[in-house]
């Protein structure tokens, strides 16, 4: 096992002892997981994923990656929340941080589309993609989600515009529900290439499933290594059953340990820039999957030492109700090490000779240990280093994880009754057809104020 965790940073404020009592739940949570008997148990096909999945769906895959990298220099990836969260984590943690800037361009720069409403940024994307050779995976297991239908609407009409009507087809592929919903509809009667999302996995556990791994093998990454990682995880955590052995019941118990005590924000923090979408992936799977029935964490996310400049102080000496847990990589893949000068103007030559790394590790390491004397408990996670199977690793045990600990908790981890809130508003407001009676009503209301 590659992933280590540490939970003695919780003491004194939650003792281990606290933690591991709660083990019996855990236990029962993971009995429930991997017996699908537990609240949503019908969108549990995630836990099996990395060992069931055929062959020949990867070898798939990756023919379609190579086609579209073939006749892409750019390729936008269309979707929301967990349709486009998981692919991004994953290519922004093992791509250059300049990619497309400076280094050989070998495969097609993944972009991402359909995850926000702002007219400025799809007018800014189309100012790109006029003059690229360019495709499209539009990704909604619904079929329905308004954001990136009205990207996709806008992607394709560009697209045969620039192409014609039946090259824009095969630069299009569809990834989305099996028979239901406008994508699959648009999808059949276009012709477009097709990949399924399967019923029982939902949009936030679904990065190992051809909604992530498509665009990952766009961007030139190794997806069977990937997969690896995610099914050594799986063995692991569907194995182990107690708070010694299972990282996973070390994490759920701790978190819920401090969440118990108080303790009502978690932050995730890296050291690294290049997991700030890892943060943003772990902020929806953990929010989505937690946060209802007045309960759950709130997960949170910063980067250091960047954040330390700005989060720092309120983490530091404000409201002591947070506890964070940090991503630690104990090797970067290049190093870097600081000169010596002979004038020492700056002072550093007390760290010349020393590797970037080391500095950021003590760094950390100080960091760790000013937040625990400010009062904030922490859990560390190490990995050894950031690559396709250490991410699978790590996205399978926060998946895995996430939903010990949302059954903990007593929620269903699979459900998101409170996402269709600001839908319903919205679509009164834009006065859908069908919902002419809230659309009066919501008119009222904001005439009012
Ligand atoms: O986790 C979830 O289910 C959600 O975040 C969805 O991924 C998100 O709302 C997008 O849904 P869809 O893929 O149906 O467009």
């Amino acid at each position: 096992m590659n992933i280590k965790i540490d939970v003695s940073g919780i003491a004194p404020w939650v003792n281990e002892a606290d933690a591991a009592a709660l083990t019996g739940q855990a236990g029962e949570a993971h009995d429930l997981l991997l017996q699908s008997k537990g609240k949503g148990a019908e969108f549990t096909g995630w836990v099996n994923l990395p060992s069931e999945m055929e062959p020949s769906l990867i070898q798939q895959v990756q023919q379609v990656a190579k086609r579209l990298a073939g006749i892409s220099e750019v390729c936008v990836v269309t979707g929301i929340g967990g349709s486009y969260l998981g692919s991004r984590a994953v290519i922004e943690a093992l791509q250059h941080s300049f990619h497309g800037l400076c280094e050989e361009q070998t495969s097609p720069v993944v972009i991402f589309a359909g995850h926000q409403l702002s007219s400025d940024y799809m007018a800014d994307l189309f100012d790109l993609l006029k003059n690229k050779e360019y495709s499209v995976i539009i990704i909604s297991k619904s079929g329905t989600t308004t954001e990136p239908a009205i990207a996709f609407r806008l992607l394709k009409a560009h697209l045969e515009n620039k192409y014609g009507k039946i090259e824009a087809r095969s630069r299009i592929v569809a990834i989305t529900d099996r028979e239901r919903g406008a994508l699959k509809n648009l999808a059949d009667q276009e012709g477009y290439e097709q990949f399924i999302v399967p019923d029982d996995v939902g949009g936030r556990y679904s990065v190992l499933t051809p909604v992530g791994l498509l665009p990952i093998a766009v961007a030139g990454f190794d997806i069977e290594k990937l997969m690896e990682g995610a099914r050594e995880m799986q063995k692991h955590l569907a194995e182990q059953s107690s708070f010694q052995d299972s990282i996973a019941f070390q994490y759920a118990c701790a978190r819920n340990a401090c969440y118990s005590k108080g303790f009502l924000t978690e932050i995730l923090v890296n050291y690294e820039p290049r997991l700030f979408y890892l943060t943003e992936w772990w902020k929806q799977l953990y929010g989505e999957s937690e946060g209802k029935e007045g309960k759950g964490i709130f997960p949170a996310g910063v980067s250091f030492t960047s954040d330390l400049h700005s989060m720092g102080q309120y983490i530091q000496e404000g409201e002591r109700r947070l506890f964070e847990t940090v991503i630690s990589v104990e090797h970067p893949a290049r190093v870097v090490k600081v000169p010596a000068n002979p004038d020492d103007a700056d002072g550093l030559n007390f760290i010349a000779g020393k590797a970037l790394s080391e500095i950021n590790h003590m760094a950390e390491i100080g960091t760790f240990l000013a937040h625990n004397d400010g009062g904030v408990p922490v859990i560390r996670i190490q990995i050894p280093e950031i690559n396709e199977y250490t991410l699978g690793q790590l996205l399978y045990f926060f998946e895995f994880s996430c939903a010990i600990s949302g059954y903990m908790l007593g929620v269903n981890p699979f459900d998101q009754p409170g996402v269709e809130a600001y839908k319903k508003n919205m679509f009164a407001l834009l006065a859908k057809p069908g919902f002419e009676k809230q659309t009066l009503e919501i008119r009222k209301r904001i005439s009012n104020k």
